[in-house]
């Protein structure tokens, strides 16, 4: 309800006060509209030096924080990760990340503060009072919004203040490069680390839960047996990254049942070494269905022909499992002849 539906009765007493008259609710108009106080104009609006000193507040405010994501980035790149420095009354902290800390708040803040204190002092400043209406806009309030959005972008005087643009568009187009700076610290890519494991020429398959030599006579038709190369240990360092590369699984076929060539020339009397990490997402396989020679990854269900190169025959699985050639050494132990010849897991990118 605007003040010119009140009935004259009822609308507040005038009260004077440094800026002019002014409606005042009172005891017998307790929710009456005071209306808005007389304007006071701001002295940006009739002082032109005045509106020249906020516009360079604004442009000092933009270009300190264009200097400060310079200064964010210079950090990243020059300040050593181990340097500390004495922060009152903090202690020592990192000399790094204190340093981008300040560099991004700093930035970020004056990005802020210039754009305040140029709509609080430049800006139009035209004070307009507006009726409430329902939620649901008419088309016409809707078409008067574009118009007033449109008059709003003209009266910022982007066109007209160019220092104060072409800083702002300076400062918000730098402030993006601190993340960009950033993503160095994903890593180095992994080269060729994953397509070589531990596994190489003469070391023993060792049986994962006794961690004993495994002889051709520990592995029986239909049982399924877990191996890792001979030397590493589980208290080793990096343990965990070499068994999730090197991890084997083995089985016994009839060689009669092997149907691929190279996967009977590669076994020993039917002895087959494959990986263990699935080639969908890395899963470990762990089920083994004797009468099929199935090979089946618990985590989507992909199943593999061990019978037949370890191939895929169902599952989202893109790959055959790795096959590592093997043998028995002279001691009468099963060894390996050399590494996996091809990626393990689901390390597709290495993939020819
Ligand atoms: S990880 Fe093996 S099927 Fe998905």
């Amino acid at each position: 309800m605007s003040s010119q539906d009140i009935p004259e009765e009822n609308l507040p007493a005038e009260q004077d006060t440094p800026h002019g008259a002014v409606k005042v609710a009172d005891e017998a108009h307790p929710f009456a509209d005071p209306g808005l106080p007389p304007h006071e104009h701001r002295i940006q609006d009739i002082d032109e030096r005045a509106a020249k000193r906020s516009e360079r507040t604004v442009a000092l405010l933009f270009t300190v924080s264009m200097l400060a994501t310079i200064g964010f980035i210079a950090s990243y790149v020059t300040i050593p990760v181990d340097r500390s420095v004495y922060i009152f009354p903090i202690g020592h902290i990192s000399a790094l990340n204190f340093a981008l800390g300040m560099t991004l708040g700093l930035a970020l803040f004056c990005i802020g503060a210039g754009a305040v204190h140029w709509a609080r002092t430049l800006m139009s400043d035209h004070e307009i009072a507006d009726e409430r209406h329902p939620i649901e806009a008419p088309p016409e309030v809707k078409a008067k919004v574009l118009d007033d959005f449109r008059q709003g972008a003209k009266e910022s005087a982007l066109g007209r203040r160019k220092l104060i643009r072409n800083t702002m568009f300076g400062a918000l187009a730098l402030f993006p490069l601190s993340g960009v700076v950033l993503l160095r610290d994903l890593g180095p890519l992994p080269g060729t680390k994953l397509r070589h494991t531990m596994w190489s020429k003469g070391k023993l398959l060792v049986n994962m839960n006794t961690n004993e030599p495994l002889r051709p006579s520990d592995i029986i038709v239909g049982s399924l047996t877990f191996a890792k190369p001979e030397g590493l240990e589980e208290h080793d360092h990096g343990f965990q990254t070499e068994i999730a590369k090197a991890a084997l699984m083995l089985v016994r076929i009839q060689p009669d049942d092997i149907k691929d060539k190279r996967s009977l020339e590669w076994s020993h009397e039917g002895i087959l070494a494959y990986s263990k990490i699935c080639t969908h997402v890395g899963c470990p396989i762990s089920l083994y269905e004797q009468q099929t020679h199935h090979a089946l990854c618990p985590c989507h269900q992909s199943t593999f022909d061990l019978a037949d190169g370890a191939r895929v025959i169902f599952g989202p699985a893109g790959h055959a499992l790795p096959q590592l050639r093997i043998d028995v050494n002279e001691d009468g132990y099963l060894e390996a002849l050399g590494d996996f010849d091809e990626p393990v897991g689901p390390a597709f990118w290495e993939r020819g």
